[in-house]
């Protein structure tokens, strides 16, 4: 059951935590202080070692440690044998769910569901909370244009407005005021900034992108997430423009604290400080803690800097007291927030009862359900037919456990997951189901191709089950090629031809549901399998999910968030590009049909899949489009509405998109932007005129003055059901 979502704001300034805040800073010594701002790595293997840093009072936060009594067991070293007895503030990556797995963020995204993401963070916090976790190092808000970036599978896609609705909702969920465990979490929007634009989509590359596109694009989602109350952001492990984020000023003081006021802690990434050395911008760790400290990280994550070199820096008078006073503050203030000086301890017992609850499952299976996106339906060859005697289920991933719960499953564990196998089962138990592995995820295996292509002539229909290990995404995990790997591209081809020799009428029908962190570039799939299933990493209710969708239990729902390429070589590719000089006229225009114009001489500039796009079980006919004010002022409304009716024969939801081009501006503008969406349900034959009023103050952008602007003119404005397709209509903006 989800109760109201009332949630705090870590940044509206509490005149009694402040006051709290003083009392403390004014009994504590400068190294004391500088304790608060150091963040430890704890495991099983350096427990002791860690109690003694903290009965020491030199540690402020550990991360990356679970369970309610061993952290009981470390706080009781921080309140009860460290001088000052400040409580620690416990840390944990709890990204998309923390017993209860949900599937990944990416597909969260393309539920298009911001409601929904809040209740899968919210039970997130309920179980993390329970189990003595205080921090959540989540959203991940990064704007993600690359799929060869593992990353990709943390965030929510290519788009800063539906960026910016996703992050707010998962801090409002993190950040619920009202958690059953009575305690509460504090959310931290990360990584600051623009980690997403990684030369080469290689993890930790290098940055280098114009200011007005970092604030354009990359900002939106931070602004919405700290306006949502977020307690905390993370800076990230990449430079901008030659100025590491962790050592930059611009990002940290100018826009986090002078424009936008944000109150909360600035943590660094993993060892961030130290690694300034490495980027070639400290000479030593000395240098790499000034630098940090000076720029505005509060908080050293696990790189020692602080706890090394702050004390005597500032003895030297080489850096300000009064920053370490601010940083202490804001720490202490969220561990005041958090109500850790009345309660430091957990309840150890709840854990037990706060896990996996029967309503945590049904909403996993429910955001599963809406998360999964069909790509390809060809002849309707879904939803299977229920009376189907015998199905041949193939592939590495047809009855996993584990690589389903994605990157960053924590504490998930694969004996709460179902494989697609079990949520087959229990759909169709009438059905006999041939389950052959075929192939391992990245070696192929002896014996398997041919017990494979025997399944498929021993049955009526055939699903193959495919895609990427749970370490193929993620941090650290960028590839080169973003097709299946070899050896299941081999046993889906073997596969292929067994069900497509003999006559028509003996022919199994083939379909492939995909798993994966982030959109592959399948282009043989695209042209020959009949019938595509994109489920993600879906977590532990993937298995049952895949099932519902593949028997039609469940119409699928979800749409893309980031574009899937035909080719490698497309990227980066988003659909708010900009027009360029030389735009392509058309669709599928290659270089020898239109010389010298903005495309490649071997592959045509459209994706496989654009944004926004997703089949349903049934069809939607958009018509009707009427713009409600074709004048508007600057201060006013920009009111939108289609037409949009259920055509086909059963029920489904539609994500209807609204999207603007502002035709002439002092800077160019992408062809296309996305402004508004709505989920609709509609029953067969049923219609509803959606109707989006956009505020005019959210169409501008950062002009030649670095400053935000919306420039009266013209623009276009599309409803329609992807980024690729739409009703189009105009409006003016009037100077007023
Ligand atoms: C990642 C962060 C994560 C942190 C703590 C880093 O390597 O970049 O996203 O929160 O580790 O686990």
């Amino acid at each position: 059951m989800i109760r109201g979502m009332l949630h705090f704001d870590a940044n509206l300034l509490d005149p009694e935590v402040e006051a709290q805040v003083d009392e403390l800073l004014a009994k504590l010594s400068l190294r004391e202080k500088i304790g608060q701002m150091v963040q430890i790595h704890v495991h099983d293997g350096n427990v002791e070692a860690s109690l003694e840093l903290i009965a020491g009072g030199h540690v402020g936060s550990v991360l990356n440690y679970y369970e309610a009594s061993k952290l009981n067991r470390l706080q009781r070293a921080a309140v009860e044998e460290s001088a000052a007895g400040i409580p620690l503030l416990f840390a944990n990556d709890v990204i998309h769910g923390y017993r209860t797995i949900f599937p990944i963020p990416l597909a969260i995204s393309c539920t298009w569901d911001p409601e929904l993401a809040q209740e899968a963070a919210r039970i997130a916090a309920e179980e993390a909370t329970a189990d003595g976790t205080h921090w959540t190092f989540a959203p991940m808000v990064d704007i993600a244009r690359d799929p060869r970036w593992g990353r990709i599978a943390e965030g929510a896609g290519e788009d800063p407005f539906l960026g910016a609705a996703m992050a707010r909702a998962q801090v409002q969920g993190f950040q619920h005021d009202n958690l059953e465990s009575g305690r509460r979490l504090v959310a931290c929007a990360k990584h600051f900034a623009a980690y997403g634009a990684v030369e080469g989509g290689k993890d930790y590359n290098t940055v280098d992108l114009s200011e007005r596109t970092l604030r354009d694009v990359f900002l939106p989602p931070f602004k919405a997430a700290f306006d949502a109350g977020a307690g905390a952001v993370m800076s990230a492990f990449n430079e901008i423009a030659g100025v590491p984020c962790t050592a930059n000023a611009f990002l940290l003081q100018t826009i986090l604290r002078d424009e936008w006021g944000f109150q909360g802690l600035v943590v660094s990434d993993w060892d961030a400080v130290g690694e300034l050395i490495a980027h070639g911008c400290a000479a030593d760790l000395r240098e790499a803690a000034a630098l940090s400290a000076g720029a505005g990280i509060d908080m050293d994550m696990a790189s020692n800097a602080y706890r090394q070199h702050l004390e005597q820096l500032v003895a030297e008078g080489a850096m300000p007291a009064a920053v370490i006073d601010l940083a202490a503050r804001r720490i202490l203030r969220q561990k005041c927030i958090l109500g850790l000086f009345e309660q430091p301890y957990v309840d150890k017992s709840r854990a037990a009862h706060s896990f996996l609850r029967p309503e945590f499952r049904a909403k996993a299976l429910e955001v599963a359900h809406k998360s999964i996106v069909l790509l390809k339906n060809e002849g309707d060859l879904l939803p299977l037919d229920r009376a189907v005697r015998r199905l041949a289920l193939i592939g590495p991933l047809a009855d996993d456990h584990h690589e389903i719960l994605g990157t960053w499953h924590r504490i998930g564990r694969d004996e709460d997951a179902e494989s697609v196998l079990d949520g087959l089962r229990a759909v169709l138990p009438e059905t006999e189901i041939i389950c052959v592995r075929g192939s391992n995820v990245l070696e192929s295996e002896p014996a398997g191709v041919g017990a494979a292509v025997q399944a498929v002539s021993a049955s009526d229909v055939v699903v193959m089950v495919l895609g990427e290990a749970e370490t193929m995404s993620g941090e650290a995990h960028s590839r080169a090629y973003l097709g299946p790997p070899a050896p299941q591209m081999q046993l889906l081809q073997a596969v292929y031809e067994a069900t497509t020799q003999g006559p028509q009428a003996k022919r199994q029908p083939l379909v492939v549901v995909l798993m994966s962190g982030r959109p592959l570039v399948i282009p043989w799939l695209a042209t020959h399998i009949p019938a595509l299933v994109q489920a993600w990493h879906g977590g532990i209710r993937a298995g049952r999910a895949i099932a519902d969708v593949l028997v039609g239990n469940v119409n699928p729902s979800g749409k893309l968030t980031a574009t899937w390429p035909r080719a490698e070589g497309q990227i980066p590719i988003y659909y708010a590009h900009k027009s360029t000089g030389r735009p392509v006229t058309g669709p599928g225009v290659r270089q020898f049909d239109e010389a010298f114009r903005s495309h490649y001489i071997d592959e045509e500039n459209s994706p496989q899949f654009p944004f926004g796009y997703g089949l349903s079980y049934t069809s939607f006919r958009y018509e009707g489009l009427q713009v409600e004010t074709p004048v508007v002022d600057l201060d006013g409304e920009v009111v939108v509405s289609a037409m949009v009716r259920n055509v086909g024969r059963r029920a489904g939801d539609e994500i209807v998109q609204l999207y603007v081009h502002d035709l002439v501006a002092e800077v160019t503008r992408p062809v296309k932007e996305l402004k508004g969406f709505q989920r609709v349900s509609l029953t067969a034959g049923e219609e509803r005129r959606v109707r989006f009023a956009i505020p005019v103050q959210e169409l501008g952008f950062y002009g030649l003055d670095m400053a935000y602007h919306v420039e009266p003119g013209q623009f276009q404005v599309w409803i329609g059901p992807a980024s690729s397709s739409g009703l189009e209509g105009s409006f003016t903006v009037r100077d007023t």
